[in-house]
Order: C-alpha cells, then structure tokens, then sequence
C-alpha cells in the first residue's frame, strides 16, 4: 500500500529547535521522527512511501536513502516553492495509482491503518479522513459528521467558541487519485481549507473513521516533550522502544553514571554520557549521545539533544535543549524552556517558564 508523506513545513511553531533541521528529523527518543513513522508506516503493511520535501530537503535524502534501512520503498519530490498540503500530493500524482494514505509529517499515533482502509473500501468513499478527539479543537481541523459517518462540515482552525465538535482532523487521509483531478498543477493548495471543503460542496463521499488509539501532533514544544514521556511510559507503542518496556532505565554504550546519582525512571541515555556524583535524574528524561551532568545537578523531565553538558548544581526540568549546549554552573532552566543549539548559559543563568533561546547565543 502506498502512502504521501508531508514533511515540506518549515516547524515553525517549534522553532528554535527546527532553526537548523526540519520538524521530520527531530529526535524523539534519539530517533529521528521519521524513522518512528516509518516503522509504523512497515508495520502497518503501508511500505510504498512518497516524500514530500520543501524546507531544509537533504537532510532527509541523506539521512533516509532509498529507505532500505528502514524496509520500506521511499520516493522524493520537491518543492520550489511550498505547494500546501493537497498541492504537495498533486505534485506526487506520477507516483499515484490506486487508493494512497496520506500522513501529515508530524503525527505519532497508534491508528490501525488497515482497519481505516477497510473502513473506506466498505463505504466506497473517495476520501477517508482519520478523527481524533482533543481537549483544545481549535488547534486543529474540526470535522462535524451526520451519524452515517459521513462528513458534513470542515472547519480549519475555528475560534474557540465556534468548534462545532472535539472532533478533529488526525492528518492522516485515504484518497482515490480522482480526488487530485481538481488541483492545478503547480499551484498551491491546501485539503483543509480548500479541497476537503470543496469536495464537500460537490456532495463527493467524504468519510470520517473516528478513533480513539493514541495520537499526537509533536509540532508544539509542549507535545514534543509529551510524545516522549508517552513513548516511555508505554501509553504509545513505538517499535523502537521495546526495550524500555523491560528495564525502567536503558542505557547506551559507553555511559557512565556514578554510584551516588539517584536515577528515578523511566530514562533513556544516549551513547557515551557521564553522570556526575549526586545527581539526579528523574523520569521520564532522555539524554542524547555525548551529554554529560555534572556533580549534584537535577535533571527532572529534561529532554536533551546530543552532547549536552550540564554544569555542577545546575537544575532542567521539563524542558528541551539542543545539541552542543552548555549549561553553566548552578544555572536554573525553568519548565517549558527550549533551547536551540550550540547555546552558552552562563553560569548562574535562570531561564524563566517557557523562554525560547536561539541558537549559536549567549545568555
Ligand atoms: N510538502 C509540503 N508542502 N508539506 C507541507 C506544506 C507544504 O507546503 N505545508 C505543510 N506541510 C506539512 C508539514 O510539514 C506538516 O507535516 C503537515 O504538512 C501539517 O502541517 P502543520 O503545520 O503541522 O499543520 P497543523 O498541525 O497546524 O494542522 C494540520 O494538522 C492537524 C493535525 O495535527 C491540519 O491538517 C489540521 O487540519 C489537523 O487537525
Ligand atoms: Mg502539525
């Protein structure tokens, strides 16, 4: 079964940390984000895999190749200019024959996709769109259905009191290519805001397959950090992470951690981290290759990226920081913080409730 991957958004809501890669290849749980939806795409029997690329496009190609590594067969195409959603898929209508998913390049989820396809091939539906409840719809896509399932109404990102269900659009599709006829070559469109509604006013058989299975857009800093401390504590499943059912700690080769740290799980070290006397580490928290805590420091539901050094008596909690950050001596990174790579805090420093700090800076 073949699917369209949208990866071409720049991640612009979880910048710093997109400043110097594309959303797609963030770490989630010291996996590229792609790699997890891949696994889920193989597992799922969907292994024909179109790419879709715009922002920062070879980070990607490098990384992922002909996606042998991965055991799915993987295809690009490329964007000048970001075409939208739907015009992104347009642009991979030569790839395209039968029925094709479609997968918003940000979602973790749990979704059966062959009871979804199945699903779409009873009502013979030209278009399926998956449906997830959330707390907040107007983050999202809200859909309204009659009870047959059918959708009736496709409202992006309404005002919070004009949501007509918590009901949303997970970003994940079914399509017959015939709905891609009405889409001009080249131009940008997007299925939320122009095709799904017009489709809708052509009457076209647009259905909803409501599910309740674990999902999460990572695209904010508040999920990406959330989408981890799920991973680890077993509220989703990821092919990657069996280990951690297992062993409340997992760590990687060549890490070191002093007799005297008090680790709390579930963590997941990197290859080649140092934990300090007295430190303390707290779950769920995920260290990158090369990071290294100091002596008497705390790490409580930090996310850190790779070769992170954490200075003596310095505290993170729930928060993420980059790749090749210091954080100075007796430093506080307050809750919510993110910070971009290769950032200096100076010792002593105090990052307040959420602060973002970009990267190559000094604070
Ligand atoms: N190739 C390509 N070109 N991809 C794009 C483009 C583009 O021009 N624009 C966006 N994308 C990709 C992004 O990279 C992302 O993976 C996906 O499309 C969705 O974009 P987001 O920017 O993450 O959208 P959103 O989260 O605000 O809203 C979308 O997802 C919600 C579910 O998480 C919408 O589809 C909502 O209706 C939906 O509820
Ligand atoms: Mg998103």
């Amino acid at each position: 079964m073949k699917a369209v991957l949208l990866v071409g958004g720049e991640g612009t809501r979880l910048r710093p940390l997109t400043c110097n890669t594309v959303k797609a290849m963030v770490p989630i749980v010291n996996r590229p984000f792609l790699q997890h939806l891949l696994g889920y795409l193989k597992s799922h029997g969907v292994d024909d895999i179109v790419v879709t690329l715009c922002y920062l496009p070879d980070r990607i190609e490098n990384r992922f190749g002909n996606g042998s590594e991965c055991g799915v067969k993987l295809a690009y195409v490329m964007e000048e200019t970001p075409l939208g959603t739907a015009g992104a898929v347009k642009n991979a209508e030569s790839h395209l024959d039968g029925a094709f998913f479609v997968f918003n390049g940000d979602i973790i989820t749990n979704i059966d996709l062959q009871s979804m396809l199945s699903f779409h091939r009873k009502r013979n539906a030209v278009a399926t769109i998956a449906l997830t409840p959330v707390e907040n719809p107007s983050a999202y896509g809200v859909v309204e259905t009659a009870s047959d399932g059918r959708v009736k109404r496709f409202i992006e990102k309404p005002p919070a009191d004009q949501a007509p269900s918590n009901l949303i659009n997970a970003g994940i599709y079914i399509l017959e290519p015939t709905v891609l006829q009405g889409i001009p070559h080249g131009s940008h469109c997007m299925f939320e805001r122009q095709l799904f509604p017009s489709l809708l006013s052509d009457g076209a058989a647009v259905f909803a397959y409501s599910t309740s299975d674990y999902w999460i857009d990572m695209g904010t800093p508040e999920k990406y950090r959330q989408v981890q401390y799920d991973l680890l504590q077993r509220k989703c499943a990821s092919l990657l992470y069996t280990e951690t059912a297992a062993a409340n700690t997992v760590a990687a080769h060549g890490t070191v951690v002093h007799q005297s740290a008090v680790l709390e799980g579930p963590i997941v070290f990197g290859n080649n981290c140092s934990i300090g006397a007295g430190a303390r580490i707290k779950g769920p928290t995920v260290l990158g290759d090369g990071c290294s805590v100091s002596d008497g420091s705390i790490l409580d539901k930090a996310i850190l990226w790779q070769n992170v050094r954490v200075g003596k008596e310095a505290s993170v909690r729930e928060s993420v920081i980059g790749d090749n950050c210091v954080v100075g001596r007796s430093s506080v990174i307050e809750p919510g913080s993110v910070v971009g790579d290769n950032v200096v805090i100076t010792e002593g420093s105090h990052l307040q409730t959420g602060q973002r700090v970009w990267p190559d800076t000094t604070v």
